[in-house]
């Protein structure tokens, strides 16, 4: 059965916690009910949302059209070879609930991923990442419904074009599919990633050596340092990273390093490199800066913050300002990394 509502507060659904309303509302708990509710021609031809955790989303406006929340849930094994272990999980399934899952099972390969708020579903979109990894490392699939026809359909790793916090479902496939699975291809051997060097510190600080490394020892490290700069949602609303942080070229970067010689910066090609967007809202004063209830956090200048009772429109014109100081001073667009709806 479908339970379809009007005039929902999506205050509770959106991380920054805006107090945004849906005209129509689902919670979706099979693909079946994707298809169902697909083919009453009015949803079909409304426009949608599709929810997972809220946790990249700023809402500007009410949103007058269906706003689908994926619900999908389940974890299993599906497959095994000799070295890996696949893993399929529903949309709605918890991201962090995926990754203690494999943690507590010794399947590596996202441990490096743990606490990343949001769903499942949503992570491919973006090709989340933290810490050394991407998902792409270890995404072998995703099933998705297409809006359309009401078919599943199956993207492998090439055809979601996976790069930095992007993919093909921000682009041509927007609006087109509803991710309904995602399967990963874990490691039964695990590969660690401690290269970032907060996790090496951490790991120092924790007594754990590299002669006794392990995934979860990697995974309690990500989450200390994750709980250690980044505010709880629950208590400060906030979207994680506002921004991307941007790529330049290698001359512009030896241009800004003579003015700036502590400019971070990580080669990402021949002739690019990525500069921490965090660094710049630093270097302009936006740390812990408030503007009536909406802010820049104080420990990590790239999130953006809700104090409390800000609405879209403030967040976001705190987001322009940030924007506007970062390229008078560097002459660098910053792109968000959030939806802005
Ligand atoms: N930095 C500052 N001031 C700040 C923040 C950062 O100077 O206020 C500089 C420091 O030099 C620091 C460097 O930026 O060494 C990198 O900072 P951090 O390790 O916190 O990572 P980030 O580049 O700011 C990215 C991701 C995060 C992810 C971390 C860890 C993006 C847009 N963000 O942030 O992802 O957790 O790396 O891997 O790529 C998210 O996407 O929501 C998110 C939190």
């Amino acid at each position: 059965m479908l339970d379809i509502q009007s005039h929902v507060s999506l205050k509770s659904y959106n991380t920054f916690g805006i107090d945004a309303k849906a005209r129509y509302w689902v919670e979706i708990d099979t693909e079946e009910q994707l298809r169902t509710l697909f083919q009453v021609s009015e949803f079909l031809a409304a426009p949608k949302l599709i929810l997972g955790g809220g946790s990249n989303l700023l809402f500007t406006r009410d949103f007058e059209g269906l706003v689908i929340k994926m619900s999908i849930q389940g974890i299993k094994v599906v497959r095994e070879d000799a070295s890996h272990v696949f893993v399929k999980a529903g949309a709605g399934v918890n991201w962090h609930q995926l990754v203690l899952f494999c943690v507590q099972n010794s399947y590596a390969g996202i441990e490096n991923l743990s606490l990343i708020p949001g769903t499942t579903g949503a992570a491919p979109m973006q090709n989340i990442g933290a810490y050394g990894v991407e998902i792409e490392q270890v995404f072998d699939h995703l099933e998705a419904v297409d809006i359309q026809t009401g078919e599943t359909r199956i993207f492998n790793h090439a055809e979601c074009r996976f790069g930095y916090r992007e993919s093909v479902f921000k682009h041509e496939a927007k609006g087109k599919y509803i991710i309904s699975s995602v399967t990963f291809r874990l490691n039964k051997q695990p590969v660690f990633h401690i290269e970032y060097g907060a996790i090496r510190e951490t790991l120092a600080t924790m007594g754990v050596s590299e002669d006794n490394l392990s995934i979860k020892a990697i995974s309690e490290a990500v989450i200390r340092i994750r709980r250690s700069k980044l505010p709880n949602p629950a208590e400060i609303g906030n979207a994680g990273s506002f921004f991307k942080n941007p790529e330049i070229s290698k001359d512009d970067y030896a241009r800004l390093k003579t003015e700036y010689p502590t400019l971070p910066g990580y080669p990402t090609g021949d002739l690019t490199m990525k500069v921490p967007a965090g660094w710049l809202i630093e270097q302009c004063g936006w740390k812990g800066k408030h503007i009536g209830p909406a802010g820049v956090h104080s420990k990590q200048a790239l999130v953006l913050v809700n104090h409390g009772g800000a609405t879209g429109a403030e967040i976001l014109n705190v987001a322009h300002q940030v924007q506007q100081s970062v390229e008078d001073r560097f002459g660098i667009r910053l792109n968000p990394e959030v939806n802005i709806v």
